[in-house]
Parts: C-alpha cells; structure tokens; sequence
C-alpha cells in the first residue's frame, strides 16, 4: 500500500470548539494581534509548538499509575535512567523539569564572560542561557542552511571550516562546542551522521568537551537513515547510539522526542562535572532522582523514549510534514526546503513581497491564518529578532512562519484543512497589509507586544 496512515487508533478525544471567522477577528483584535494572547479554546488546530503538546500512548498513561513518587531512589529514575541510557550511553543522566534548565546547569559551568560557545545554531534558550553567563553564543551552520530553497540534505550541518577558525580564532575562551540536533532554528533540518562525527573530531583535536542538544534526535535519525549513503539498512536505535557515541554528554527537551508534555535531561561522561551539576540540580530542580519532575514523568517519559524510535512512527511523522510541503509547493507557497523534521516553515518576506519587513510579513500572514482557518503558528522574523539592543529595528534574516506539529495529536484532515486555508490565502494574500507594534517589552518582546494593523 501507498499510503502511509498514522500508525494509531484514537482511544480518546478532544474536542475542539469551532468558531466563525467573524467571531476570530472579533478574538485576535481583542489580543492586540498577538497570538500567544489568544486562549487555546478559541484556536481551532494549534501549530504553536511541538513542545509538550503532543498525545501520550496508552502504555505511557499506564506508566503514569506505576509512577513511584519516593524523594530518593525511586525506581521511577531507574527506568528512566535506563531508557535514556539504552539510547544515549553517557555515564550522568541528570533528569530536569524541561531543557532549559539543563541547560542553565551546562552553562552554569560552561559560560562566562568572555567565552565564546559555536553551535550550528543555538536555540533561543540555549541561547538565552550562554548570554546571561556572559558569554557569546555563535552560529556556524553551513551556508546551504540559511537559504529557504536550498535542497541540500542536511542544512542543520555545522560549517567544519568555520568551526576550525572559531576555535584558531578564540582558542581558551571556548570552553566547549554545541550542536542541536534537528536544527530548529535553522528550520528543523537534519545533522548528518558524518557532520556529527566531524564536529567531534574538530573539538576533541582542540581539546573541548562536545555537546548535543538532542531534542529531535529521533528525527534526526531518520533523516540519516533516508538520506544518508549506507544508514538505509540499520535500525534507528543504532543510528541514534552512533550519534551520540563521539559526544561528552548532552542536553534535552523530553517534550519533544521523548513523547513527554514535561521533562528533560542532562547528560554527562565527566564524574566531577557531574558532582557539580547534580549540586546545581539540588539547589534548583531537586534531588538528582527526580530533578524537577514527578516520578509519573519519569515513567512516562522511559515509555515514550521506547516509542519514539518506531521506524513507522517516524515515517507517518516525516511523511505529514512533506505532503503539506508538497502541497504548498503546489499551490505557489514558497516553504522551506526540503521538509524538516518538527514543522513546516513559510517565506513570509517572498510570499508577501509588498509587505516590507519592517512591517512583519510573517505576523500578518500568521494572524490572517487564524482569521481564516483558527490555525495559530509562529512568526519567527523581525517581530522576533528585529529589536537591537539599542532600541533600533533592523529586518531579520529571514520572516518565516513556522507551523509546528504537535505529535500524534492531528490527523491527516487537519493536515488538508491546512493547506485549503493556504490555498484561500493565495487568492486574497495581496490585500493582507503589515502591522506596527504599539507596545513592546524591552526583551522577548514577541511573546507579549501588542500590534496595529496598518490598513
Ligand atoms: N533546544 C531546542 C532545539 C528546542 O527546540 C527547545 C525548545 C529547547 C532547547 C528548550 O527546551 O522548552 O523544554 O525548555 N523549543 C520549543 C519550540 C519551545 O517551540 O521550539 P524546553
């Protein structure tokens, strides 16, 4: 059979309200245009995240009643510990309420001022976390991953040359090298198997400790097996072993491919480092066998990271992404390309050329969305990167908007309801019109500024 299914039944259901398109003006101009304003109620498919929002299997609601909540030694961190190890053989398994607090761990030790952090490209909190250390966070993904329309194969490879230089360049100050794992930022685009390994090379000659966030690992190594020469045959549990194999520990989101709606881990080979972190963790997350989560958490999450190496899992995951990608292709909408792992990613900035980036492309065409259809994305552009420290406004790289698909929670109908609502876009996407933004805080001003439309 062709047609690849979503390879579950539905046990149980969530309604959705719907709502008229009257009634979403009506919503979205009480929200000031501003999205993350909007009550998940009155959104009728949310594409905001895949982080946490996906469906838990009915083995991992049955983890949940086995949860054991002891304070110290639950056998709850046990399976987690050996779930997360049977995927990621480090020697520290650190668990924390979600990724960014691994992080602050990491970075705890790892930042400062005046070192210098490369990644491919560092996540927003990854990000947030090395700056407020002191440090400076840098991106050196290769030049293929910063072109929309570029069909390299892994456009989330780190730039080896770059890396080489960086690390000439600044020597003692970089205390370690990163890499993410799909690259988000980037727009979900795969690692190689090879790239991982030639990162690992790079910082071991220089002598740093090498670092993965590992959010969509799972993703990840399914790019490798589609589209790397010689994965094809192997299992994606050992594609996995492999990535991580050459690395010194790690970083993770476990509300993304660990099927979790919360959790995290740092991992670790280093015996002192660990000591260290673990005291960190026990002044701000808890005891090293529970971290920040319940034991319930634990447990869900050590089924969940079972599930998600699922080779058709995985392939109905992918698959979701490329039919809306081809689809939009289709209908002129021009998308990052090829389809990464977690969303599919819009070029506002060239959809609609008559909106100057200045006026946030990628913000009028996700409110215009939720008008039409209910759907809510994420502008990722000028709205997000513009503001400089100095209070000025430059466009940024790009005016993406991202639509995230949360995991095993929509199905194929959504999907095409979807691209209908690109496909009324397309016929009215010359009259959209940009937005000012009336009120901003001076940081992370997209997640609560308030906009005007400039019709
Ligand atoms: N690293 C990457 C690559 C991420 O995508 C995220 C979260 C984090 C770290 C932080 O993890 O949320 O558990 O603290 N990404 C979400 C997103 C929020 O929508 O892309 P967290």
């Amino acid at each position: 059979m062709k047609t690849i299914i979503e390879p579950f039944r539905i046990k149980s259901v969530e309604p959705i309200r719907m709502t008229t398109r009257p009634e979403r003006e009506a919503l979205i101009r009480d929200c000031h245009y501003n999205l993350f304003a909007l009550d998940a109620d009155d959104v009728l498919i949310d594409l905001l995240t895949d982080s946490g929002t996906g469906a838990m299997s009915s083995e991992q609601w049955a983890a949940i009643m086995r949860g054991d909540e002891s304070y110290a030694g639950s056998p709850s961190f046990h399976r987690f510990r050996d779930a997360v190890t049977a995927l990621m053989p480090f020697r520290h398994i650190i668990p924390t309420h979600q990724g960014r607090a691994a992080e602050a761990i990491l970075f705890s030790m790892f930042g400062g001022k005046g070192r210098v952090i490369p990644s491919n490209t560092h996540f927003d909190t990854t990000r947030g976390n090395i700056e407020a250390s002191g440090a400076q966070a840098v991106d050196l993904v290769i030049d293929e991953g910063k072109d929309p329309a570029s069909e390299h194969p892994f456009k989330g490879n780190m730039n080896i040359d770059k890396l080489e230089a960086c690390l000439n360049e600044h020597g003692d100050a970089v205390p370690c090298v990163m890499l993410t794992i799909t690259n988000n930022a980037g727009g979900g685009q795969p690692v190689s198997l090879e790239n991982i390994q030639a990162v690992a090379r790079t910082a071991r000659a220089h002598g740093k400790p090498f670092f993965i966030d590992g959010c969509r690992f799972a993703e990840n190594a399914w790019f490798i097996k589609c589209r790397e020469p010689g994965q094809q045959d192997r299992s994606i549990p050992d594609i996995v072993r492999d990535c991580f194999a050459p690395a010194d520990g790690m970083t993770m989101s476990a509300k993304k491919d660990a099927f979790g709606n919360i959790g995290g881990w740092l991992a670790l080979n280093d015996d002192t480092l660990a000591d260290t972190a673990r005291a960190h963790l026990i002044r701000t997350e808890g005891f090293p066998t529970y971290g920040g989560l319940a034991g319930r958490d634990l447990d869900a999450l050590a089924q969940g990271l079972s599930e998600i190496v699922d080779e058709d899992y995985l392939r109905y995951r992918i698959r979701t992404n490329e039919y809306i990608i081809e689809r939009l292709d289709a209908l002129g909408v021009p998308v990052v390309k090829p389809a990464g792992g977690h969303a599919v990613f819009v070029d506002a900035r060239s959809w609609l050329s008559h909106i100057p980036p200045t006026e946030y492309p990628g913000q009028a065409l996700a409110v215009a969305l939720y008008e039409i259809a209910g759907v809510r994305s994420c502008e990722i552009g000028t709205v997000m990167f513009g503001r400089q420290p100095d209070g000025s406004e430059q466009p940024a790289a790009m005016d993406l908007v991202r639509l995230a698909f949360p995991r095993r929670t929509y199905t194929q109908s959504h999907a095409d309801y979807i691209i209908e609502a690109f496909g009324e876009l397309a016929e009215m996407r010359d009259s959209l019109t940009g937005y000012r933004i009336a009120w901003e805080p001076k940081l992370m001003r997209h997640f609560t500024c308030r906009f005007e439309p400039l019709s």
